[in-house]
């Protein structure tokens, strides 16, 4: 089977298309301003709904003329050292830790570096030895087996379900695993279930990459949309265990802190030989981060306002969430991010079933995980639910969710 294919199966927006689309959408009897009557609700997506704030444009339309340059291939010194004045604060790094001339790379989205840091973790690969094999938590954002795929390792599902506390234990997994292991994808804030890791969690999956001698990838791509404290982060987990970044690579963007997805903005940081590695990946087969997009990025980085407001109005969707649904289908108000993570018994019957009655288009769990070894794929029973409109609509469609099921 041509890679392609390999990586299709893991497409969750396809297979959604696929349980879906020969059915007419029920009508959600939502009577809303603005909203078209009859109009499907689209929960599946993890799409801000809010418009970015205003001095991106403005940002981008001063800084104009050099579109017709081509794009620095790390950013601009400027772009880079807001990232790591940003990251200092938001993490409370001790002064010195991050370099921004070595450690951090412009990246469009934690999506690119997340798939160019597969490619470049893949070894040169020695002609009888064990196939590289990349870990990632199980249910998972589709890019990480995706990424593995295309780089010829082996994408192996670790359970991040409710015993593990919807974390992945890697430091559970055999001696061989980690031998063969060359990267592995961590996510905190996870996307979908919301749990966040701890500190020592943190600095506990750091120690095993330097033990095991893999790149530990974390995507703190949530890490600003959060319900109680701010989720700790892999550096300050780097920096508890004396400074150095071997072994990490962290990814973060504009397209959640910012309600910019479209924007293309956002960064690594790690060890200066990843990001090196990163930056041949991504000047060979990627674009990198125009000058106007840097530009208006540096100063989100800057900017807090729109990020507080951000984070309330997630807040707010919880609150809803919480009163609207009570402790049904096992919720519980996530760590961070912007899912609702429920266990229905059948996630693919829900999810039809909502698109039936109710013009309701949430993605079915199943589609994000992969059968463990015991044959059950932990991600059944559930379905993922983007809570990325504003309160008025999210009651409305959590009401009809739970009136439907
Ligand atoms: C877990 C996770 N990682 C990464 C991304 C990619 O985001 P971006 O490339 O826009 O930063 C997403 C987007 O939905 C996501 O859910």
């Amino acid at each position: 089977m041509s890679a392609a294919r390999s990586i299709l199966k893991y497409y969750p927006f396809g297979r959604l298309s696929q349980l879906l689309d020969g059915h007419a959408p029920g009508d959600p009897k939502i009577d809303l301003p603005g909203l078209a009557k009859g109009a499907p609700v689209l929960l599946s997506i993890g799409e801000p709904q809010d418009a970015p704030p205003p001095f991106i444009a403005e940002e981008m339309a001063k800084a104009a003329a050099s579109w017709s340059r081509y794009p620095p291939a790390r950013g601009t010194p400027e772009y880079l050292e807001t990232c790591a004045a940003w990251l200092n604060r938001r993490y409370g790094l001790p002064p010195g830790t991050i370099d921004p001339k070595t450690m951090i790379l412009a990246i469009p989205g934690s999506r690119e570096g997340l798939f160019f840091a597969a490619l470049a973790a893949m070894p040169e690969r020695a002609a009888n030895g064990p196939a590289p094999a990349m870990l990632m938590p199980n249910p998972c954002y589709h890019v990480y087996p995706g990424a593995a795929l295309a780089a010829g390792a082996e994408p192996v599902p670790v359970p991040a379900t409710r015993d593990s506390g919807h974390l992945p234990d890697y430091a559970a997994l055999p001696e061989a695993e980690l031998a063969r292991c060359v990267l592995a994808y961590y996510c905190t804030p996870a996307n979908p279930q919301g749990a966040a890791a701890s500190g020592a969690e943190l600095q506990k999956l750091i120690v095993l990459a330097r033990r095991h001698d893999f790149i530990l990838a974390v995507d703190e791509c949530y890490a600003e949309i959060y319900t109680g404290d701010p989720p700790a982060g892999a550096l300050q987990a780097a920096a508890a265990l004396g400074g150095s970044l071997d072994n990490l690579l962290v990814f973060h963007s504009l397209s959640k802190r910012s309600s910019a997805p479209g924007l293309r903005c956002g960064f690594a940081v790690g060890a200066p030989n990843l990001i090196a590695a990163l930056e041949v990946m991504l000047r060979t087969g990627g674009a990198g981060v125009p000058f106007p997009t840097l530009a208006a990025g540096a100063r989100a980085w800057r900017e807090e306002d729109h990020v507080l407001a951000n984070r309330a109005r997630y807040r707010e969707n919880f609150e809803i969430a919480e009163r609207v649904l009570g402790n049904r289908y096992g919720f519980r108000k996530p760590d961070g991010g912007f899912f609702l993570w429920l266990d229905v018994g059948d996630g693919e019957a829900a999810a039809l079933t909502l698109w039936r009655e109710a013009g309701l288009r949430v993605l079915p769990g199943a589609y994000m995980a992969r059968p463990g070894p015991d044959g059950v794929n932990p991600g059944e029973a559930y379905i993922r639910v983007a809570l990325v409109y504003g309160p008025e609509l999210t009651e409305a469609a959590l009401n009809r969710l739970s009136e439907v099921l």
